[in-house]
């Protein structure tokens, strides 16, 4: 096992008629600022409970962010929270609202010229930030729990993400039953996005870690029998607490401890969704099985114990059940309604040498857990999923 540190700092409150508890988990003299998105949390009855469980502090609001959140809109959020000398940030949304909060916290105070600073320089120069808290409506990103944070600056056609220990929620609330409401497409993005944090963070090379191993499977297990389930009974609270902490879990740094780390199908795919507007999930189950496929040789022990401990796959040669474990998960993003192929969007040969380029120009050239994904790899890559 390889060193590592663990911090994690973030208070969970989970279960149903949990948002009540803000009433203590905020700061009673706390001058807040409620940051949303475009509106769902209206339709669900998540603002009407937040605003009653916030009782009479002065609580001022900022609407309007949208997924894949960006730095002109959050910007602007800085601006409300310096004229109104905001002190407390409440979240309340998906992962792109709990991402931009945490761009808002960090750039609120931030000491150099401008915020956007911050994702060039991937938040080393992140000193402090506003305290935050957030009331979780979509499970998929790990942002409730952990300290990163991706931003798109819309007018350079950049997704750069960043992250920083002052960055972690101070707390967050998880209510499953508040996840009835999500939309099929954000069921099945949520759990296509937690099972690649997942494949991030375990399908690279082994280095004995059998605690990490185990619990990521079991993630992993957990997710392809209760994601179904979501689409075919949503209102089953079983089901939606279940796959509510499984996205948490997923990506809180509890299974990348000593371990190494891969995350070049992340880094392909933010370039897919800032050139192209693909939604996040969607970049990751066109990228992850073609780049299986590509690097099957520097990954095949673990994509071996994939296929036996996952899917069952013990008989055959090595090649077939490496082959046939792809198979099943590509399979699976389908079942949830997440295709799986550039051509399913649209997309083609054509396109490539543009994302290259811009991999090239955000200095993802030497991606992976071995830092050896050149952008001839990741064309490679780009090419067999067409
Ligand atoms: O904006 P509203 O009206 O609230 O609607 C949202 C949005 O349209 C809707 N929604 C959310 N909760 C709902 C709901 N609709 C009905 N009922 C509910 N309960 O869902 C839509 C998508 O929301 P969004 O927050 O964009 O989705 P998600 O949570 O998948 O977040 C995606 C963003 O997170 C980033 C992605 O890059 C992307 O920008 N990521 C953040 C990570 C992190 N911080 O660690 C890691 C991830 O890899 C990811 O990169
Ligand atoms: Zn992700």
């Amino acid at each position: 096992m390889l060193n590592f540190d663990f911090y994690n700092p973030t208070h969970i409150a989970f279960g149903e008629g949990k948002i009540a508890d803000l009433n203590t988990l905020v700061p009673h003299n706390a001058r807040v600022l409620m940051l949303y998105g475009g509106g769902s949390i209206h339709k669900n009855g998540v603002y009407d409970e937040v605003k009653l469980a916030l009782g009479s502090r002065l609580v001022a609001e900022f609407s309007g962010i949208e997924p894949n959140p960006t730095y002109e809109t959050l910007m602007k959020a800085v601006a409300e929270v310096k004229a109104h000398q905001i002190d407390f940030l409440l979240a309340v949304g998906g992962g792109s609202v709990i991402d931009g909060t945490k761009f808002v916290a960090a750039a609120a105070v931030f000491e150099g010229d401008d915020p956007w600073e911050i994702l060039e320089k991937r938040g080393n120069n992140v000193n402090s930030a506003l305290p935050f808290g957030s009331v979780l409506t979509l499970p998929a990103t790990g942002s409730e729990m952990n300290s990163g944070a991706v931003i798109t600056r819309t007018s350079i056609h950049a997704k750069l993400a960043f992250g920083s220990r002052h960055c972690f929620p101070q707390f967050s609330v998880l209510d499953p039953v508040k996840t009835y409401t999500l939309p099929v497409r954000q069921v099945g993005n949520g759990v296509v996005d937690a099972f690649v944090h997942v494949m991030e963070q375990y399908l690279t090379y082994p280095v004995n870690a059998p605690v990490q191993d185990r619990f990521a499977e079991g993630i992993l297990l957990t997710l392809i029998e209760e994601g179904p389930k979501a689409l075919e009974t949503p209102e089953n609270y079983e089901v939606r607490a279940n796959l509510m902490w499984a996205a948490t879990m997923a990506l809180n740094g509890v299974i990348s401890t000593g371990v190494p780390q891969d995350w070049a199908t992340h880094m392909i795919g933010h370039e897919l969704t800032a050139l192209h507007g693909l939604d996040h999930a969607q970049t990751l189950a066109i990228i992850l099985p073609a780049m299986l496929r590509v690097r099957k040789e520097a990954k095949r022990e673990k994509l071996l114990q994939f296929a036996d401990r996952v899917w069952g796959l013990r008989d055959g040669d090595e090649a077939s059940r490496i082959e046939s474990a792809i198979s099943r998960m590509q399979a699976f993003f389908e079942t949830m309604g997440v295709k799986t192929r550039l051509q399913d969007y649209g997309l083609g040969a054509e396109h490539i040498p543009a994302l290259i380029a811009s991999l090239e120009a955000h200095r993802m050239t030497k991606l992976g857990e071995r830092r050896d994904v050149t952008p001839d790899i990741s064309r490679q890559v780009l090419e067999l999923a067409i």
